[in-house]
């Protein structure tokens, strides 16, 4: 009976410190102006048409200004679609920000890539994440 309760502690432990430092998905951008530190894309993989949150926190590490998030989609290896969302937001260096996006999942079967994006006004591209999952 100890063995039983101590192997089932240790379990719950093992599950639990994976999914605190947990981060959904990958950085896209080597030389990113805005350093992603953390990812929470909620409900992580999203179901068939569901409403999914991404909130992405990062720190700026230079003056910069938003002018546009782009979010990019493509399934399989097809043409991305992008939708986006106006900033228009100047950043002094150091500012940590956190982005909170709202989207909706495709309702097609197959596997997707997301990639979110924020861009200066001349379209440089200040970061970039990137993750996968499967409808
Ligand atoms: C970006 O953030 C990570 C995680 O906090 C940190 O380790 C890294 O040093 C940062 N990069 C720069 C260029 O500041």
């Amino acid at each position: 009976m100890r063995i039983f309760i101590v192997s089932a502690l240790l379990v719950a432990c093992l599950a639990n410190i994976p999914l605190e430092q947990y981060q959904t998905g990958e950085s896209c951008e080597k030389s990113a102006k805005f350093n992603i530190t953390s990812v929470t894309i909620d409900p992580f993989p999203p179901g068939n048409s569901d409403q999914y949150t991404v909130v992405m926190t990062g720190t700026f590490l230079s003056k910069e200004t938003v002018e546009q998030i782009y979010i990019g989609q493509r399934k399989n290896k097809e043409k991305w679609h992008y939708t986006y969302q106006t900033i228009n937001k100047e950043y002094p260096k150091g500012t940590t920000e956190t982005y909170t996006i709202s989207l909706q999942a495709p309702a097609i079967k197959g596997p997707y890539t997301d990639q979110i994006t924020l861009h200066k006004s001349d379209f440089t591209t200040l970061s970039c994440w990137q993750y996968n999952y499967v409808i």
